[in-house]
């Protein structure tokens, strides 16, 4: 984890702070046995399925399978990153974080980022000047204004102005002896093709700076001011942009989204400035993309889980595309989403100048959740009929598997099931075969973040539980060998990593969990750590022996195969090799011939 905290401190850290204590402050916890239980805050629930174990110093939803330590508690409740939570706990115990020490690689690998900061600042204060230049940025100073846009708009949003030239920015920073390379990456100029040279990615164009949630530009969009296409060209993906992750004004957002607990989506960068210059602070576009599982967990950082996120259409056809697209990637995010379709004709830009904030809020209090949406939607455009209500199940099917709470799903199928007229038993059943075809739930998003370890990685999953929760085995796994079985790489990382971590200092489960960057990997640690805390030698040296045995019948079965292989290509140098490695391992006892 690149980051610029000691670990002795972020140690230090830990043990202070009382996991009971600062989760007490958002969650009313009950004592419950070795536990305490309250309702979890980062999905909606009715009875308690959120655990704190004091002991270990973590916690673990069973309901929505969001766990870790104090820190990644107050990351995902405050949406902050792992070194901001450190220091917001720090800050709060009034434990000094000393300046940085940082291996070689995390150095260089901070400092690339930092430098490509840098550049990024540097090349938008170069495009905030040409458009206040009243002979360059005459042209687009007009664009902005006639567009509505005020100058303490374009100030506080930094809006800019690629000038009209090939070499504008290129130039700019030759007088700054910054090199060409630097600024390749950070996706500012471009290599002319069969040439030497470069020339400027941006000309011509209205600049918005693209920021993270700390203020720093990752980005930047430019829009034309004709007819030319593209209408906006933006960044290409950087080691600091990656559109998947960012959305355009959370810097300005993030603040108002957590204070009112609502948050706007719009599509476009105009929408963005004319709902904040209207007083919705709290929107945030994405930029051309489908909303992605990163953009929903970026969300429910700045509004909690109980907050509300707006999905903001100018169509309906454009609103049910996208609901239907995301519905599952909100489900899967236990974040609760509404869609707002605006008037005919309407953008959020054009229906606040012609109608006002006031309207706009009105339209906001009369959305309707995801799901209910795309009912409507679907009885509006196939009727009532009998083959309309056909269609009508067939299109609704997918979004009512992917609801995850049980309670929510029944009640959305027995409203359907009334306004259809139909039995819910037929609903129903539509809709199971919709999630098998899916597949469990929690798995229907394939990404490589959200992949949790196979099936037959249990008893490797049992093996990094047991080295947390039982660290006197670790020399004996080290020993035996073992971590080099494994087959889910992931965790054979991970107990790398604890190994690594434990062999210089006295390291609590608590700590090594939050370490996990892999979030699946993370939540589901923590839920072996907070469910298995019973172990004692013998049942760890069962574990062991049942995985050793496992293996080696893997490795027998293994070799048995290369065997007949070598037998049916008639390769007798490699037959004879095996052969002999079979009467080794007959010899050591590892196998039975
Ligand atoms: P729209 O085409 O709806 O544009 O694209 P808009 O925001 O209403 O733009 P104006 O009002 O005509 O200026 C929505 C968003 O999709 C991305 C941009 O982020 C845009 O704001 N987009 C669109 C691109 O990245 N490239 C394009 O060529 C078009
Ligand atoms: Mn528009």
């Amino acid at each position: 984890m690149v980051h610029a905290i000691p670990d002795d401190t972020i140690r230090r850290i830990q043990n202070t702070a009382n996991i009971v204590d600062i989760i007490s402050e958002h969650v009313v916890l009950k004592k419950a046995g070795r536990n305490y239980v309250g309702l979890c805050p980062f999905h909606a629930e009715k009875t308690p399925s959120f655990t704190v174990n004091a002991e270990k110093q973590i916690f673990y939803c069973f309901g929505c399978h969001t766990g870790g330590s104090v820190f990644s508690f107050i990351m995902q409740k405050e949406g902050l990153g792992f070194p901001e939570a450190v220091r917001m706990l720090a800050g709060k115990y009034g434990i000094e974080v000393p300046a940085p020490h940082l291996t070689a690689s995390q150095k260089e690998r901070l400092s690339e980022n930092e430098r490509l900061y840098q550049i990024n600042e540097e090349a938008l204060r170069f495009f905030q000047r040409m458009l206040i230049d009243p002979q360059q940025g005459q042209k687009a100073m007009s664009y902005l204004l006639g567009r509505g846009m005020t100058r303490k708009i374009m100030d506080g949003h930094r809006l800019g102005y690629a000038p009209a030239r090939w070499d504008g920015l290129l130039r700019h920073f030759q007088g700054k002896k910054v090199a060409a390379d630097w600024l390749v990456k950070a996706g500012l100029i471009i290599p002319r093709k069969g040439k030497e040279g470069f020339y400027d990615r941006f000309r011509d164009r209205v600049i918005f700076p693209i920021t993270n949630l700390n203020q720093q530009i990752i980005g930047f969009g430019g829009r034309v001011m004709g007819e030319e296409l593209p209408k906006y060209l933006n960044s290409p993906e950087t080691p600091v942009y990656n559109k998947r992750r960012c959305l355009y004004g959370i810097d300005k957002a993030n603040r108002p989204a957590r204070s009112t607990g609502r948050v706007y989506v719009v599509e476009g960068y105009f929408d963005v400035l004319a709902l904040h210059l209207y007083g919705f602070d709290n929107t945030v576009a994405t930029l051309g993309t489908a909303l992605t599982p990163e953009h929903v967990q970026l969300l429910k950082g700045m509004v909690g889980q109980a907050g509300q996120v707006f999905l903001v259409y100018d169509s309906d056809q454009a609103g049910i595309k996208a609901a239907q697209r995301s519905v599952a990637v909100f489900e899967e995010g236990f974040l609760d989403a509404k869609v707002l379709v605006l008037p005919r004709g309407y953008d959020p830009d054009s229906f606040m100048r012609e109608h006002g904030p006031d309207d706009f809020q009105k339209a906001a209090d009369k959305a309707l959740g995801m799901i209910s949406f795309i009912i409507d939607a679907a009885i509006n455009r196939h009727g009532l009929s009998l083959e309309g209500k056909i269609k009508v199940v067939a299109e609704v099917q997918g979004a009512l598997a992917s609801v995850q709470d049980n309670l929510a799903r029944s009640l959305y199928i027995k409203q359907l099931a009334e306004r259809l007229g139909i039995d819910e038993a037929a609903i129903l059943e539509k809709v199971r075969e919709c999630s098998n075809r899916q597949g469990p739930p929690r798995s229907t998003q394939p990404q490589a973040e959200l992949r949790a370890p196979a099936d037959g990685a249990r008893l490797e999953q049992q093996i990094v539980a047991m080295m947390l929760c039982y660290p006197p085995m670790i020399p004996e796994i080290v020993g035996r060998n073992l971590l080099d079985g494994f087959e889910d790489g992931r965790l054979q990382e991970i107990a790398r990593m604890i190994v690594h971590r434990t062999a210089s200092a006295d390291e609590s489960a608590a700590d090594l969990v939050s370490s996990i960057e892999d979030p699946a990997y993370r939540n589901l640690m923590t839920r072996l750590v907070i469910d298995e805390c019973h172990w004692d030698r013998q049942g760890c040296e069962r574990v062991l022996t049942q995985f050793e045995a496992r293996h080696r019948r893997r490795g027998n079965e293994d070799l048995q195969r290369r065997i007949e292989e070598a037998e049916r290509n008639k390769d007798m140098d490699l037959l004879s090799r095996l052969l002999r490695m079979k009467q080794q391992q007959a010899g050591k006892g590892l196998i039975n011939l």
